[in-house]
């Protein structure tokens, strides 16, 4: 290699150990391949790395504070940076019944805990009515962070925040789960297109990390319910087949 050459290569190495990525002022072809094959190589075997240590951390994720504590190291989830707490959830994480919802609201995020806000107090009416409540339920959602102005989780945000939730339901191991609103049905379910009219009322069962199959059933999310209160006919008649379904389990 000419001297140029070494020269060229000692700053890009420099340049790419510093986190630079393709876009130098270098012409590409100019430079030999395997300065740059070869710190592709590194920063995808360090990468794969990451990745595994990651996958053997959640293999031995073994109780819900060390889950919890992993939410809260996890820092690629920018909701994090904008919401007050953490709202992991609430209720008996012994009970047969778990209920993920959606997102946490402003009164959530003030308390670090799910359900507190308006379609909270519905949410409790709704399960009252057949016989739950937060001593034989337990609560959660698919987002952990508030999203600012209560907007909807993006797709990414909703990927990020998954794996955790399949370990949340995984290690809680309920008889029944209940997503309440679009947002849990669609990601729990994997459908993407169809809406929550649809996918409403009908018991399916999502394998869980494949460890266990769960009996699960969307219903309308209470805040939706509040804004559109003529719903709440076919969400008592969900709610009545979920009783039925507990009587059978419980
Ligand atoms: N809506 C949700 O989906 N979850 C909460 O915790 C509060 C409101």
């Amino acid at each position: 290699m000419s001297e140029k050459t070494v020269l060229t290569e000692l700053l890009l190495r420099w340049y790419l150990s510093n986190g630079a990525k393709y876009n130098l002022s270098f012409k590409e072809n100019n430079i030999p391949k395997e300065i740059f094959s070869e710190d592709q190589e590194i920063q995808k075997s360090t990468k794969e790395k990451k990745e595994h240590k990651k996958n053997e951390i959640f293999k031995n994720c073994k109780t819900l504070d060390e889950l919890k504590n992993l939410i809260l190291e996890f820092s690629d989830c920018s909701l994090k940076n904008t919401a007050k707490s953490l709202v992991f959830s609430d209720g008996n994480p012994k009970a047969n019944v778990m209920l993920i919802g959606e997102a946490p609201g402003e009164e959530e995020d003030k308390l670090a805990r799910p359900f507190v806000g308006s379609s909270g107090i519905l949410l409790d009416k709704m399960l009252g009515a057949i016989g739950q409540n937060r001593k034989n339920t337990y609560l959660s959602n698919v987002i952990f962070w508030r999203p600012p102005g209560n907007r909807k989780p993006t797709p990414e945000e909703i990927s990020l925040c998954l794996p955790f939730v399949f370990k949340h339901i995984e290690l809680i191991r309920p008889k029944l789960l209940i997503l309440a609103g679009a947002i849990a049905a669609k990601a729990l379910f994997g459908s993407d297109n169809t809406g929550i009219t649809q996918i409403r009322g009908k018991w399916k069962n999502i394998n869980i990390n494949n460890k266990f199959d769960l009996r699960s059933i969307a219903i309308f999310h209470p805040s939706f319910l509040l804004k559109q209160p003529s719903r709440k006919k076919e969400a008592w008649e969900d709610l009545k087949k979920i009783k039925i379904e507990i009587d059978k389990n419980t």
